[in-house]
């Protein structure tokens, strides 16, 4: 009856095709086009890809299950979930809502960048922004990354507003086919790239390519291959949008008669095919015209090393320029949707308020955080020392609480829950609903019970800097 009314009250998706686009455009977004290339330029290349893809059948496959099936199971969100197991669990789900409420506060900043991007393509400036300087001056203006994360969060509300059948599904069903066709599109494109630079070398695409897909072991140690480890793991919670309550809220508004089994696997195989081809079109382009050098650039690759490359691409690189600002918008705006569809779809259930309100007064929320958050690079802008030894600024504080800390701190905490207080039958018995075959059972009751408590917990210590502390 209780799941009746949360339905009725959040709506829910129209079916299984729905389902599966909209959590994929909740995983699908900057963390596949941006923030995986990099690592995998960073950290070896054909390695990290392929420590990549393990985690993601076994880590990435037991953690997502684990939120969709309770979302399902209990028809409620995190905020809720967790209680109605087990009342003296109810804590883990305010944990988890933490989660998406500090995401909040930076992702449509990021969001407004990209606005900002496009704007620039569109009106052609393309010149103009692979400029040294040109991203830092943007972003440390007072009024211009205010204006643009405006944009992009106006956007993101007007969605969640019309809620999750008629906003959020739709959306996302119109959105994540043309994106994923033109994701291989521009992936083509940039295998055909040819450039000879100022010292006379060619390169081609193809080469570029060999050095995204070819293992490096160069320089391999222990501790770097646990670097790599770590980084793999971080990237696998933020691409999955794992333990940060966004699934069990999806989960929640799944039909029974859907086969979660297929739609796990659909949603494994939609966010890691876009993150791999992601790196099949920024690499060979990178490799071509800035070679290995012009890889290690990190977070700086999306807003500096792109518009060069861009640049130099000639005639097709403001086309090219522009198709990729507007596809990553698409995937940063499901992404977003997400969070603050979760925010909403708690805050509903806490305050008994209706959908248009709530989403009025986490706009509102949104607003006034990310305001602070674009601010933390002009007058509010200082230098944090963050445990991996970089500086960061507001952004980077909040992304380090939420990824590094809070998400391995749930994971561990879920699965001591899930694995030995209710057991994995639970969640078995949900992934079986409708005589489904759950063929995976075996390898998830192994990970739930020791393989992610153990990892998650070496992981949490970790983010704490507990382990430097030895080492000095
Ligand atoms: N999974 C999204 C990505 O890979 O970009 C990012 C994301 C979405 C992170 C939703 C957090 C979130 F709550």
């Amino acid at each position: 009856m209780e799941q009746k009314k949360d339905k009725k009250t959040k709506g829910g998706f129209t079916g299984s095709l729905g389902f599966v686009l909209t959590a994929a455009g909740s995983a699908v977004g900057v963390g596949n086009i941006w923030r995986f290339p990099y690592l995998a330029a960073r950290d070896g290349g054909g390695l990290f890809i392929l420590i990549y893809l393990i985690l993601v059948l076994t880590f990435g496959f037991t953690l997502l299950t684990t939120d969709i099936a309770i979302g399902r199971k209990t028809g409620k969100n995190a905020w809720n979930a967790f209680a109605s197991i087990r009342p003296k669990w109810g804590f883990l789900g305010k944990l988890t809502f933490l989660v998406p409420v500090i995401i909040m506060t930076y992702y449509s900043v990021i969001g407004g960048w990209i606005v900002k991007y496009l704007a620039v393509y569109v009106t052609g400036q393309g010149a103009a922004a692979a400029e040294d300087g040109y991203f830092t001056s943007f972003i440390s203006s007072k009024i211009a990354p205010v204006v643009f994360m405006l944009i992009f969060l106006a956007i993101s509300a007007f969605i969640v507003f019309n809620g999750v059948e008629k906003g959020i599904e739709k959306f996302s069903a119109a959105v994540m086919p043309g994106l994923f066709i033109m994701i291989i599109g521009i992936a083509i494109y940039s295998l055909t790239l040819k450039h000879t630079d100022a010292s006379g070398v060619t390169r081609t695409g193809l080469q570029g390519l060999s050095v995204y897909l070819m293992p490096n072991f160069e320089g391999l140690t222990f501790s770097k291959f646990l670097s790599i480890l770590l980084d793999a793991m971080s990237q696998l919670f933020f691409s999955l949008s794992v333990s940060m309550g966004i699934m069990i809220t999806y989960g929640s508004y799944v039909k029974k008669d859907v086969n979660l089994n297929k739609s796990v696997a659909q949603i494994e195989f939609f966010d890691t095919g876009v993150a791999l081809l992601a790196g099949m079109m920024i690499i060979p382009a990178i490799y071509v015209f800035s070679g290995t050098e012009g890889m290690t650039s990190g977070p700086s690759l999306m807003f500096v090393s792109l518009p060069k490359v861009f640049a130099s691409m000639g005639k097709m690189g403001p086309v090219i320029g522009l198709a990729f600002f507007v596809m990553i918008l698409l995937a940063a705006l499901t992404s977003n949707i997400s969070i603050m569809e979760t925010l909403v779809a708690n805050c509903m259930n806490i305050f008994k308020t209706s959908r248009k309100k709530t989403a009025g007064y986490i706009t509102l929320y949104s607003l006034v955080t990310a305001t602070l958050i674009c601010l933390g690079y002009s007058v509010f802008y200082f230098e944090c020392k963050m445990p991996g030894g970089a500086t960061g600024q507001l952004l980077d504080i909040m992304d380090y609480a939420s990824n590094s800390f809070l998400m391995p701190l749930i994971s561990l905490l879920t699965s001591i829950f899930i694995g030995w207080v209710v057991k994995p039958k639970w969640i078995e018995e949900e992934m079986t609903v409708g005589a489904k075959k759950f063929s995976r059972k075996r390898l998830y009751a192994f990970m739930i019970r020791y393989i992610v408590p153990a990892i998650m917990g070496v992981l949490f210590l970790q983010s704490t800097g507990v382990f430097s502390l030895f080492a000095k």
